[in-house]
């Protein structure tokens, strides 16, 4: 089995001097074909800019991105649009669909981007929507579609240009948990049946079993500690217990990591950290 994607060293910093955020700090991260990886961690932990940088959206500040033998970070503005159809599909919150096109021509219509001829786009937007079980659904403008149906025609348009690898954040943030395992089993299917590649941040807990790998940022950092489960943590300004995937923030401090329940707590312990640290 093969390496699907490989990133070396990879950080981003927005912002200069004093108003400098360190989003993603030199993290190296090897993803097998055919692999589902989840990507865990609190708000602000740098999930959504890695994803990014992963998927040629965003220019790194250091480090390499590798799909496949294909340097992406080394590939010039001109030559990265068409890597990126053709290579890595993509897969938000939301299903992010063209409200005045149908189903099928959501789908369609990326295809034509790479080039594809109408008649053949149209053939392959049906069977893809056949295989996601929405062929009923293919003439539907989006708002007439359920959140899950809308998710599972984005999956349709992320595998349109038959891209090997998918990259998804937060795909089911807007489901309820029946559609949200749906979405799940449906990508590790892709990858499981079709060899598709496919890495996800996600805050489900629910969905973890799919993986065959979770990890964990914070503050920037992968870590190779990560909260349990049922795991709580307390939050130093308020005291109240939070679930650490769903904290507003964390703050590395003497070795320990903090969690906050609010960007009104982190607000507080960054304007007076010794008030508060342990
Ligand atoms: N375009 C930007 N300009 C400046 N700062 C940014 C920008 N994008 C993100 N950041 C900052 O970088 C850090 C990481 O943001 P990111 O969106 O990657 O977090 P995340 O883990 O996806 O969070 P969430 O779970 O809330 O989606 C945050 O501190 C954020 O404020
Ligand atoms: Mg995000």
């Amino acid at each position: 089995m093969g390496i699907a994607l490989r990133l070396e060293q990879l950080s981003k910093t927005f912002g200069e001097r004093d108003a400098a955020v360190h989003a993603v700090d030199a993290v190296s991260l090897t993803v097998d074909e055919a692999e589902v990886v989840l990507i865990q961690g609190p708000s602000g932990a740098g999930k959504t800019t890695l994803l990014a940088m992963a998927g040629g959206l965003m220019r790194p500040s250091a480090g390499r991105v590798y799909l496949g033998d294909t340097e992406l970070t080394a590939l010039t503005e001109r030559e990265l649009p068409a890597v990126r159809l053709r290579k890595i599909g993509f897969i938000f919150q939301s299903a992010n669909l063209l409200a005045n096109l149908t189903a099928a021509e959501n789908i369609q219509i990326v295809m034509e981007a790479a080039g594809l001829r109408r008649r053949d786009a149209k053939k392959r937007a049906d069977d893809l929507l056949d295989r996601l079980r929405l062929k009923h659904r293919s003439d539907r403008l989006p708002d007439k579609l359920s959140g899950g149906e809308r998710q599972r025609v984005a999956i349709a348009r992320a595998l349109a240009n038959d891209a090997a690898l998918l990259l998804a954040d937060e795909p089911t943030a807007n489901l309820d948990s029946r559609a949200g395992y749906q979405l799940m089993h449906t990508l590790e299917n892709l990858a499981k049946e079709h060899g598709k590649t496919v890495v996800a941040v996600t805050h489900d807990h629910r969905i973890e079993d799919v993986a065959d790998r979770v990890v964990w940022l914070e503050d920037g950092h992968l870590s190779d500690r990560r909260p349990e489960l049922n795991e709580t943590a307390t939050d130093p300004v308020c005291g109240m217990t939070i679930d650490p995937s769903r904290a507003a923030g964390s703050r590395q401090r003497g070795g320990h990591t903090l969690f906050f329940c609010s960007d009104i707590c982190l607000d507080r312990f960054d304007s007076r950290p010794d008030a508060f640290a342990p």
